[in-house]
């Protein structure tokens, strides 16, 4: 099969693992050269190494925890000059903490907030400059099913994806005449690391996979430029019928 993102340059934040490992090593497999971040460094430096392994195209790995406006900074930096640009941003690292409202901390809630949609907001701020020199590009900010969907418990994890979809709209059209593509993914449940934190577990065979999330990433990627799908709700097709 032809490589089609070769010469291209994707940074994947929270690449360590879960959906963001799988999306790295879709690109990877596509050609392009792919810098993933996560805070745990052995983490990093082996989901490096295995994808490196594995892939069609060059990887580093950078340890950038995205809730610091630096750390993205440095991240960015680091991909676009060692590659020579950047075109693709998946800002996907993401944490889930669910508690009721009146048991949240106000250090969970900032964590939340932080990651989820802070984190979002500087790495694209950073890469936007790196995109328009190469004449365009493509974010991909990994929303959730939650982001339209409130439910009790979720008070920190909803407020932050409801966010994530509205800076992401705005940044849409903030960008567009840059040739800049911007999109939404909201997954339903995804068989990660992830699954615990709803009492679930990454086995269940009914739920999506990264690789499905990935696949997602690839397909608009591959749509012609005047195309812009910019919300994707993807939904596992069998979830358990509710008693
Ligand atoms: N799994 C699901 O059911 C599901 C459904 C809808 C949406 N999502 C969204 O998909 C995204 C990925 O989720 P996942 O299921 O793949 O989760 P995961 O398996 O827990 O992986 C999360 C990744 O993000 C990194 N990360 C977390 N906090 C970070 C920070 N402050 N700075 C940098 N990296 C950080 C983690 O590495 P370190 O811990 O080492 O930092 C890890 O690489 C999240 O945004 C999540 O909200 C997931």
């Amino acid at each position: 099969m032809a490589r089609e993102l070769t010469n291209q340059t994707a940074v994947v934040t929270g690449g360590s693992r879960g959906i963001g490992y799988r999306v790295a090593e879709a690109l990877l497999a596509e050609g392009a050269a792919v810098c993933i971040c996560g805070r745990d460094a052995e983490r990093v430096q082996k989901a490096a190494a295995s994808l490196a392994r594995n892939g069609a195209g060059p990887v580093d790995g950078v340890v950038a925890d995205v809730r610091r406006y630096e750390d993205c900074r440095r991240l960015i930096h680091t991909a676009a000059e060692r590659f020579g640009g950047l075109d693709i941003l998946v800002n996907n690292a993401g944490i889930g903490i669910m508690k009721r409202i009146d048991e949240l901390t106000a250090e969970e809630w900032d964590a939340t907030i932080a990651t989820n949609l802070s984190g979002a907001f500087y790495c694209s701020r950073e890469a936007i400059p790196w995109m328009r020199k190469r004449g365009g590009g493509y974010i991909f900010n990994i929303s959730s099913l939650a982001a339209i969907n409130a439910f009790a418990g979720g008070a920190a994890y909803n407020a932050s994806k409801f966010g994530l979809n509205g800076m992401t709209e705005a940044m849409m059209q903030d960008v567009r005449y840059d040739n800049i593509r911007v999109s939404t993914i909201m997954p339903g449940s995804v068989a990660t690391d992830f699954a615990s934190i709803f009492g679930g577990t990454a086995r269940d065979p009914w739920k999506l996979t990264g690789e499905d999330v990935a696949k997602a990433v690839l397909d608009l990627l591959k749509y012609p430029p005047r195309a812009l799908a910019s919300r994707i709700e993807l939904r596992p097709a069998q979830p358990p019928r509710r008693k």
